[in-house]
């Protein structure tokens, strides 16, 4: 007979009051100092600027990198599928979710990258969650710069897979700890473009290690998508390796393509396997297809090359503008343009004075990135103006540590 125990409440109070008291939803958490408090601006987007308590600042926080955010063809794009097909997708794509839109992106999509197959997921951050989930198990070892964006290391951290992390870009330790380990499946994990410091990783490299300790190769190039290399196609084809059948690529809708959602490319075998495997797509609602609608006018925009094209002239321009007022940023040749500041409290004034001259520039602190390297994190889109640029850098030399 199955016993049901029953709790006396009077018992119960008795050893309560005989235990540290447990904290309810009031205090569960430890309160954090102001300097790291994070907070949500609530802002307006118009273009390139942005409403923020009442005033109208340019916008050099974003990863719209080309402007296409607010573009009129992929807004047309997206409300004329609203108007087609509605809004929500309903359901996972496994169920009833799937539209013809996201079929059509991830055929555009693999050929624009030159690899065999694609998968559209409903982010980055769910992309890198599943895509390692299902490529791990405890017989595998993934090997992760310091560096790598949170969903690779929340991914990593989740997997069954035994994860060894080796110091930013430093392929001579990765390849210490790859040649001391005989284990049977082996993957490295980076992002192409750092999204914090807006470095580059070796791909070539890295690429050669793969090959050389018969490993995979995960590569987010999550913010070199539509900026980087031949077309804006990316880290990897940078170096003509798209389609390399050791590698899998990460990249998002969500930066230079100005939407929502994320994709993974590889071999057809590997996308087909993910297919079946990737839990944060079987497990998750479908995109509504008025993104991948508005995905695929982007896809067509970036390829028509005007847009990079400007945006490497604003990179240029800021680049020449910021070396006449000795303005020092972190190496990058990417729209990613930090100006380390150390101190968390000192980012934080630089970046309210920033907004005191009509510009929104982040301070980014620890924990995102590692402590003492408090930092103005300034991204440069196309759709800035050559005023705007040289009023922000004017700004910023008066800011400057
Ligand atoms: C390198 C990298 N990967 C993944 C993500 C997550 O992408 P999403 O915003 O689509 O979840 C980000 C975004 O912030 C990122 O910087």
């Amino acid at each position: 007979m199955r016993s049901t125990q029953v709790c006396d409440p009077v018992d119960t109070i008795a050893m309560a009051s005989s235990m540290p008291r447990m904290s309810d939803s009031r205090n569960w958490f430890e309160s954090l100092p102001e300097s790291r408090r994070r907070c949500l601006p609530n802002c307006t987007h118009d273009g390139i600027y942005l409403h923020v308590d009442g005033r109208r600042l340019v916008n050099f926080a974003s990863n719209d990198y080309l402007g296409l955010s607010t573009h009129s063809d992929i807004c047309r794009a997206a409300a004329e599928s609203i108007e087609r097909s509605g809004f929500g997708s309903g359901a996972s794509r496994l169920i009833s979710g799937d539209c013809p839109e996201l079929h059509e992106l991830e055929k555009e999509l693999a050929g624009w990258k030159e690899y065999e197959a694609a998968l559209v997921v409903g982010s980055g951050m769910l992309a890198n969650l599943g895509l390692l989930d299902a490529l791990a198990d405890r017989h595998t070892h993934l090997f992760c710069d310091r560096l790598n964006h949170a969903s690779l290391v929340d991914g990593a951290r989740l997997c069954r897979g035994h994860v060894h992390r080796f110091p930013h870009l430093d392929s001579a330790s990765l390849e210490k700890l790859l040649g001391h380990l005989e284990a049977a499946q082996k993957i490295i994990v980076s992002d192409g473009v750092f999204s914090m410091d807006g470095d580059t990783a070796d791909v070539f490299a890295l690429l050669k290690l793969a090959e050389t300790y018969d490993a995979l190769m995960v590569i987010d190039d999550a913010h070199g998508t539509g900026v980087i290399g031949p077309q804006g196609r990316g880290l990897m084809a940078e170096i003509g390796a798209c389609g390399h059948p050791r590698v899998i690529e990460v990249g998002t809708f969500g930066k230079a393509l100005g939407g929502y959602g994320a994709f993974i490319l590889g071999t057809k075998e590997m996308i087909e396997g993910l297919r079946q495997r990737l839990r944060t797509m079987i497990y998750s609602t479908a995109l509504p297809p008025s993104m991948p609608a508005a995905a695929l006018a982007a896809l067509r925009l970036v390829q028509e090359g005007e847009l990079l094209a400007r945006l490497q002239d604003n990179l240029s321009n800021f680049f020449h503008l910021a070396e006449q007022v000795d303005i020092e940023l972190l190496e990058s040749r990417t729209p990613i343009q930090p100006m380390l500041i150390g101190d968390d409290a000192a980012a934080l004034r630089a970046s309210q004075d920033l907004r005191e001259a009509g510009f929104f520039v982040p301070a980014i602190r620890p924990p995102t990135v590692p402590e003492g390297t408090a930092r103005l994190r300034i991204t440069i889109s196309a759709a800035h103006n050559e005023e705007q640029i040289t009023s922000l850098v004017e700004a910023l030399s008066k800011v400057k540590p």
